[in-house]
């Protein structure tokens, strides 16, 4: 994010702009100089994410920034008024404000609502551009009385570290392919787990050959890109758990013998990665966040392209736990690889297992593009993980793991096949995953809608979303043993 950040009592003088919250009701700060129908008689009434500059003739831009009734005040709103103040800042780079000193939230909340706010919003993917004016702000200081400051303290470090890997999710799907490949993926995974204290090992194609992970193994025939899968371990004392993440890394995802059209949904295919990329910035939060929890992240990396090597319709896969199924469409490639995953999970018999995917077009058409779907084989983790997802603002929809599909997975030569019927698809695509989880619970998470915005809103930023990373780690920051 690389956002400096502070805590001040006052506004510092070498500030840019001033963000000064109003609600829709009550008192309109005096800093302002203006009353509440001078406000309204501009457009302003306060309501949550409106701003107005405020004209003054000296020192900082003053931004009044509407957070709403105050009765309805939350981390979410405090959050997304905090990228609306940045939006307004323009370019300007030192960003002051008391939106963290609010009435309603308690202050390490609201610190860390604020600064994600504006450090999600801040986010832009420069990669490529000779220009490379990125980010326009750079430091952020926090107006903050004495009784709240130590708390705001804690929350906003919290923040630092949770914003910049939600942003390193972003870049990682922001990247065109031939940019990130399976390998250059792992060698990052490589690096960034050493700098952050986790145990990191990398399995390459005959490794995985070897283990009987024919899943992955197969997308990857086609390819002249190797695969990867890489293992992060982060071993805390005294654990009071042991969670698995588990994340589809298609670094491209052409559909295979089972082409795409070159349509509007290919051309995104390079985030098809986008949940081993949350998975990766998950785990290399967990030691600066002091996670309570162990936690074993699991990137699933290859691409999936057509070409005389690659799998054919009609071939059968053996997987890890030796299932063996038959390929009905080359396209149905995640639910391959996570299947690897999956079985290497359970084999560790850990508490929980989560998986996160871009894996159906279908959770579109069901839950739209801010609602992922969330489905398990227990209750109880499946609210942990809709419940991480509201904290963060994150959304998520249950959908049903619903048995009575099972049998459109039913194939003749095999144990079962990789698609289901034509409706259904997030459901049957569960279905197939649940064969490989032996009973551990899990929760599966299809991200296919949430995995980018084609512009700016709120706290994102135009291009991919980093979904699934602040879930993720205010579910294993948060680990409640399941009864
Ligand atoms: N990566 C896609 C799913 C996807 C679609 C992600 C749109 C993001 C946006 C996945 O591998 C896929 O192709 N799924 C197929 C499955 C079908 C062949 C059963 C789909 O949803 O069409
Ligand atoms: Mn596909
Ligand atoms: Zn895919």
């Amino acid at each position: 994010m690389g956002l400096v950040l502070d805590i001040v009592r006052s506004v510092p003088r070498t500030a840019d702009a001033n963000g000064v919250p109003v609600a829709s009701e009550g008192a309109v700060p005096r800093s302002l100089g203006m009353s509440r129908a001078a406000l309204a008689s501009h457009g302003f009434d306060g309501k949550a994410g409106q701003t107005l500059v405020v004209p003054v003739a000296s020192g900082p831009t003053l931004i009044a920034v509407g957070i709403g009734k105050p009765s309805e005040l939350s981390a979410a709103v405090l959050r997304n008024a905090a990228a609306a103040f940045l939006r307004a800042a323009g370019k300007r780079a030192h960003l002051t404000t008391s939106l963290a000193d609010v009435e309603g939230v308690d202050a390490r909340t609201a610190a860390q609502a604020v600064v994600e706010g504006v450090g999600l919003a801040n986010y832009r993917y420069v990669g490529l551009k000779n220009d490379k004016t990125g980010s326009p702000a750079s430091t952020l200081s926090l107006i903050v009385g004495q009784a709240r400051a130590a708390s705001a303290r804690v929350g906003a470090d919290r923040a630092a570290v949770i914003t910049e890997a939600a942003c390193l999710a972003r870049e990682l799907a922001n990247t065109p392919p031939a940019y990130l490949t399976a390998r250059m993926m792992a060698d990052k995974a490589a690096e960034l787990g050493a700098a952050t204290g986790l145990t990191v090992e990398v399995f390459n194609r005959d490794q995985l050959v070897e283990m009987g992970c024919g899943g992955i193994v197969g997308v990857n025939a086609g390819s002249v890109e190797p695969p990867r899968m890489v293992r992060l371990s982060y071993t805390p004392k005294n654990p009071n758990g042991h969670v698995v993440l588990v994340g589809k890394g298609v670094m491209y995802d052409s559909g295979g013998i089972s082409l795409k059209p070159s349509d509007a949904f290919h051309i995104v295919m390079k985030m098809d990665m986008s949940g081993a990329a949350a998975v990766l910035a998950t785990m290399s939060t967990l030691k600066a966040l002091k996670c309570k929890t162990a936690v074993t992240g699991y990137l699933m990396c290859t691409d999936n392209m057509p070409s005389g090597s690659a799998l054919k319709l009609g071939d059968v896969l053996t997987m890890r736990n030796g299932k063996t199924v038959e390929i009905h469409n080359t396209d149905a490639e995640g639910r391959l690889i996570l299947a690897d995953g999956l079985s290497l999970a359970a084999e560790s018999k850990p508490d929980a297992i989560v998986d996160i995917a871009t894996l159906t077009g279908a959770v579109l058409g069901a839950l739209g593009e801010k609602i992922a779907g969330v489905l398990g084989n227990n209750q109880g983790w499946v609210d942990q993980v809709r419940a991480a997802g509201t904290r963060a603002d994150e959304p998520t929809w249950q959908l049903p793991l619903a048995r009575e599909y099972r049998k459109l997975l039913d194939s003749n030569v095999a144990d079962m096949r990789n698609i289901g019927g034509p409706y259904a698809g997030t459901i049957t695509a569960s279905l197939f995953l649940d064969e490989f989880t032996a009973g551990v619970p899990w929760a599966h998470i299809d991200m296919a809608g949430t995995m980018k915005v084609d512009s700016d809103d709120a706290w994102l930023a135009k291009g991919a979303t980093g979904y699934g990373t602040r879930l993720l780690i205010e579910l294993v920051t948060n680990f409640a043993p399941i009864s």
